[in-house]
This record gives C-alpha cells, sequence and structure tokens, in this order.
C-alpha cells in the first residue's frame, strides 16, 4: 500500500510501498480516505516517542483519519464492513500509522461512526484536534459566568476550544492576528487579543482589570505560562497542552494547574459528531493536499501560522 513514512528519526517523510497490514482478533482494518495532519506527527518523525516506544522503522506518520471499515478480525463487534469511520489510528510500536491506505484500529480503540454531515476530509480534521479541546474545556471545568483565555485560538485545537468554551456560557476572549478576529468571533469568542501586538496580560487585563477565571493553552513555554498565570483569580485553572505548567506552583498561589495529555477515545469521539451534527462544532479545513506532499505540508505546519486544519487526501 501507499504510506508516508520515515525511515529514521529525523529523516524526511517519503512516500513508501508497505505491506498492507492484516487485522487480528478484536482489530479493524479502515481504508482511509483522508488523513488529518497534527503538529504530533512532526513531532514524533523528529523522535518524541525515542525514549518511551520502541518503534520499528520505517515508521508510517499520522494519527489521524477518516474512511471505510474494510475488513474486521474476529470478536469484532461494534463496527462493520462498509461503515464510514473517523479517529486515531497511530500505532507507533508496530509503525502504523494513518498516512497509509489502510490502518489498523482496536474495536474498543478510539474509532467511531463519522458525524453524519461531514465528508471524509472534514472528518478527518477532527479526532486530535477536538478531542483535546473537549477534555481541555471540561478539565478547566469552565461555567457560564466566568472568562477564558484561549491562547493558540486561531489553529487546530484552538478553533475547537473556542467554540465549545464558548457554548458552556462563558466569556471567551481569543489570542488572533488581525486577519483571524473575525473568524473567532464568528467562532464564538466575545473578544479577541492579538498576541503579536505586544504583552497578552496587558491587553486582557486593560478590560478585565479584576482577572480572568481559566487560560486554555496550546503554544505557551514555561516562562510564557507563569506570566500568563498572573491574571488567574484565586480558584482559576490553568490547561496547557505543551505540558509548560507548574502544578505545585500554581497551587502554592490557589491555582489548579493541569499539563494534558490527549489520548481521543471512543467516547469522545462520539461525542463530538453529536456536536458536529447538532451545528455546535464546525472545522475548518485550511490545507487540502494529497498524500505524496505530506513532507511539504508537515514543513508548513512546523512553521507556524495555522489558520485550521491540514488534511491529506489518500
Ligand atoms: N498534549 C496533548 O495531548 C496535545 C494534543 C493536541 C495538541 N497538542 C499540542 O498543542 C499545540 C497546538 O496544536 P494545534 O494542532 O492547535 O497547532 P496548530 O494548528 O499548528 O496551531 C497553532 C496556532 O497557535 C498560534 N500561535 C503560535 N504562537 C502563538 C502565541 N505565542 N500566542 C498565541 N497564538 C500563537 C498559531 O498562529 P500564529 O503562528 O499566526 O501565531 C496557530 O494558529 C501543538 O504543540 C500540539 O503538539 C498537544
Amino acid at each position: 500500500m501507499r504510506a508516508i513514512a520515515v525511515s529514521e528519526y529525523g529523516a524526511t517523510p517519503a512516500p513508501m510501498n508497505l505491506p498492507r497490514p492484516e487485522p487480528g482478533p478484536g482489530e479493524i482494518l479502515v481504508k482511509l480516505v483522508a488523513a488529518g495532519l497534527n503538529p504530533l506527527d512532526w513531532k514524533i518523525a523528529d523522535g518524541m516517542l525515542k525514549d518511551s516506544v520502541d518503534v520499528p522503522f520505517p515508521l508510517i506518520l499520522g494519527q489521524d483519519g477518516a474512511g471505510v471499515v474494510d475488513e474486521v478480525g474476529e470478536d469484532v463487534t461494534r463496527l462493520r464492513h462498509g461503515e464510514q469511520v473517523y479517529g486515531a489510528f497511530l500505532d507507533a510500536e508496530r509503525g502504523l500509522g494513518s498516512y497509509a491506505e489502510y490502518a489498523l484500529v482496536r474495536d474498543d480503540g478510539p474509532v467511531a461512526r463519522m458525524p453524519e454531515g461531514m465528508i471524509y476530509t472534514q472528518a478527518a480534521a477532527v479526532p486530535t484536534a477536538s478531542t483535546t479541546a473537549l477534555a481541555m474545556v471540561e478539565e478547566a471545568r469552565v461555567d457560564t459566568g466566568q472568562t477564558v483565555l484561549v491562547v493558540g485560538a486561531t489553529g487546530g485545537v484552538g478553533q475547537s476550544a473556542v467554540q465549545l468554551a464558548a457554548r458552556t456560557g462563558a466569556k471567551v476572549i481569543a489570542t488572533a492576528r488581525d486577519d483571524m478576529a473575525g473568524t473567532m468571533r464568528r467562532l464564538g469568542a466575545d473578544e479577541t487579543v492579538d498576541h503579536s501586538k505586544g504583552d497578552l496580560n496587558r491587553q486582557v487585563l486593560a478590560v478585565h482589570s479584576d482577572g480572568i477565571d481559566a487560560v486554555l493553552d496550546v503554544v505557551s513555554d514555561t516562562t510564557a505560562v507563569e506570566h500568563i498565570a498572573q491574571m488567574l483569580r484565586p480558584g482559576g485553572t490553568y490547561v496547557s497542552t505543551t505540558w509548560a505548567v507548574n502544578p505545585d506552583a500554581m497551587q502554592a498561589r490557589e491555582l489548579r494547574g493541569v499539563n494534558y495529555q490527549g489520548k481521543p477515545t471512543a467516547e469522545l469521539l462520539d461525542r463530538l459528531s453529536d456536536l458536529i451534527d447538532a451545528g455546535a462544532l464546525r472545522v475548518r479545513v485550511e490545507h487540502e493536499v494529497p498524500l505524496e506532499e505530506a513532507a511539504e505540508a508537515l514543513a508548513a505546519n512546523r512553521a507556524g501560522g495555522a489558520r485550521g486544519k491540514t488534511v491529506l487526501r489518500v
């Protein structure tokens, strides 16, 4: 099958012809139509799992995908041949990922029926970013009447986080450069602050002088987190996807600090399908390119400036 893989950590992702995986007991083989790109993909190609997983090479890249159930192994009960599904297909221990014609997932793994109103290229953009956003909003216990700042709001996770935080009734402040301020408001942000135009705290505190209740942050490093956290009121929560929070230091200041490690699940995907079909969550596909252009798409994502999701057509 056609796939995009790396022959070693640090190598340029390249098209390869690799064996089609066979579903074992409890496994589902999915013929992918689209793969969603996440920063995780180039981080793994760089060697993020080097010390934690014994990865075989070539390693097929990619976590997110959408396609059709092609074959099911023994004991699979939840999904059937021909069903349209989306999910997280990365299996680094076996060198398998979603940038390929076929991928495996366990019947009890992170796979679910696609939202009815979506096509494959949209559905492939959902799993990692939107399950992360949903979990972050819940982890922060965002609620009506609170004020929440989303840092990194214009990217894949951030756009879903803005919409899901706004649904709780909280007031949402989104970071956005000028070109994205209007989009952020249409997604539900009450206010925007431009991180390229000076200190975030100064901009936020100019309107919210008594502070804010929660920060959902997908970009900041430890130094930036410490600074931004100064805006939180006692009892506030800081959730970071970049593992930049020091929970003990936060606790000492009567704050709750959470380093979120995402794990898409079938349950989260089912909930996202319901939200999408109810019109409560939209996902913006910014770039759609052929699978063979994965290396260029990954390089572009690494360079920054995402304005939505990138999807590879398999
Ligand atoms: N721990 C987990 O489980 C988990 C799960 C999902 C994602 N993540 C991580 O979360 C991060 C974001 O993922 P993503 O998919 O949303 O990335 P993305 O789609 O590439 O978006 C990042 C966004 O952040 C903006 N940005 C960059 N620097 C900023 C700053 N200083 N202030 C405000 N906004 C800024 C970028 O726009 P500009 O460049 O124009 O500023 C871009 O729109 C990645 O590092 C990813 O690996 C972790």
